[in-house]
């Protein structure tokens, strides 16, 4: 078997496959052997070339002229002729947004929308989110078990982008349902079946979307970053278009949604799995920080991001063709050891954890990994306080949406002793 460029695929890139078990459970451990060996493959079950050391993903990152954000939202399994009639049935016409646009346009319009994102003008949620928080554990903490992402983990970061975005919160239960239809119908490998529901799932998304953004444009005084990018759309027709804000509705949501929801779970999954860590954050809260960085590290919710070739280049000495397409592996490079000393283990004093790819890298860089981190912080904070004693559930099993680019279980179990709360709630 031959690459696009005519050189022999190795037996182990033939084989990778990142839908299966191996790369689901751990895709930095799936990937070990072409960190080592052959750090940028050609797959042929994907189509893609794989690239898995930290300074070639940063590199690629980095460049994205040569590398081309483009493809960033594609759908990796193309849509049945069924699916995309339902699509149309919708109107359905989902532009790029953001993450998956070009230079000029891209940098322009995240430049006349990037003010609510600023560290400083984040600090007024975080009163709110700290209550919201509260609430949400008021509701299990006398139980003695929880699954903290179906009672809180994956309904938090909704309703924060929710407030952030200035959206109602009435409508979040379905906006949640669709953002993991999108996740699946981009990233994912769904059975024919399965993209007809996805494909009406999605089509309602859109049509929701817009739904609200017409509550909202009769509102024009309204307080939230969609309304602050419809205002931007009145003074810059040019640079934020009517039909972008559609687009860019749908997907913020997922953007904030899933990657936080999945970070948060993978965090307590480590924490709790890793006692010693645990109790030093509980002794000292000031270690949070820190601890979240390490977490995204090993455990990011975004362990693999998209880009194509726009001339013929280079990767880390492979030979990548224009037009060629690029999975760049977040998850293997935050594992690379020629960047970070003992990389398998888990160290919340690691002095160059925050240097991790989980966020991307460059001009696209997450614009909400600032939400994203409070989100965490509060999310810790809380626990270490009201609940240190909490532990996992033992013999759990862990399950996975089957996708390339996002990781996270969809069930964490935890238990802890009530009578041991050390306290009930305190304003
Ligand atoms: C872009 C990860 C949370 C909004 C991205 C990218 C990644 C990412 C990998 C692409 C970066 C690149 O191409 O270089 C994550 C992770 C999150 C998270 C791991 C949680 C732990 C959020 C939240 C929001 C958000 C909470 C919004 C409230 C965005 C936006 C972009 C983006 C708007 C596009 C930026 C651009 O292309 O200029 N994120 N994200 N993300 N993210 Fe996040």
């Amino acid at each position: 078997m031959k690459s696009p460029t005519g050189c022999p695929v190795s037996p182990e890139a033939a084989a990778f496959d990142p839908f299966g078990a191996s790369y689901q459970l751990d895709p930095a451990e799936a990937l070990r052997w072409s960190r080592e060996q052959e750090p940028v493959f050609y797959s042929p079950k994907l189509g893609y070339w794989v690239v898995n050391r930290f300074d070639d993903v940063k590199a690629v990152f980095r460049d994205n002229i040569t590398f081309s954000p483009s493809i960033a939202l594609e759908k990796l399994t193309p849509a049945p002729p069924e699916a995309t009639k339902i699509l149309e049935s919708y109107g359905f016409a989902m532009r790029r947004t953001m993450v998956n646009e070009d230079e000029p346009d891209h940098m322009e319009r995240r430049r006349l929308l990037m003010d609510a994102f600023l560290p400083e003008n984040l600090e007024q949620h975080e009163t709110w989110v700290r209550e919201l928080v509260r609430d949400y554990m008021d509701r299990f903490i006398d139980k003695g078990r929880a699954d903290l992402v179906g009672e809180m983990f994956r309904e938090i970061p909704m309703t924060v982008a929710l407030r952030f975005l200035g959206v109602p919160h009435e409508d979040a239960k379905e906006l949640r349902k669709f953002s993991v239809a999108h996740t699946l119908n981009t990233w994912g490998r769904p059975s024919p079946e399965q993209q007809l529901q996805i494909a009406e799932d999605v089509g309602r998304f859109w049509k929701t979307a817009q739904d609200i953004l017409d509550r909202m444009y009769a509102e024009p005084t309204g307080e939230g970053w969609m309304y602050d990018s419809i205002r931007m759309h009145k003074v810059h027709p040019d640079i934020v278009p009517e039909s972008y804000l559609r687009s860019m509705m749908m997907a913020i949501l997922v953007a904030a949604h899933e990657t936080t929801a999945f970070a948060t779970t993978n965090a307590f999954r480590t924490l709790l799995s890793n006692r010693e860590s645990w109790n030093d954050i509980c002794e000292n809260p000031a270690l949070i920080p820190s601890a979240i960085e390490e977490c995204l590290r090993v455990a990011g919710s975004v362990v693999a991001w998209r880009r194509i070739a726009t001339a013929d280049t280079v990767v880390g000495g492979e030979k990548i063709p224009k037009g060629g397409k690029l999975l760049i592996v977040q998850a293997s490079a935050n594992r690379d050891q020629s960047h970070f000393e003992n990389p398998d283990n888990f160290d919340i004093y690691r002095h160059n954890a925050a240097e991790h790819l989980t966020f991307g890298y460059g001009a696209h860089q997450c614009m909400g990994k600032n939400i994203a981190r409070m989100e965490m912080r509060v999310i810790l904070d809380e626990f270490v306080r009201r609940l240190p004693h909490v532990h996992l559930v033992e013999d759990q099993t862990f399950e996975y949406l089957p996708n390339t680019s996002f990781r996270g279980a969809t069930s964490l179990w935890v238990e802890w002793e009530p009578a041991q709360n050390p306290e009930r709630r305190t304003r």
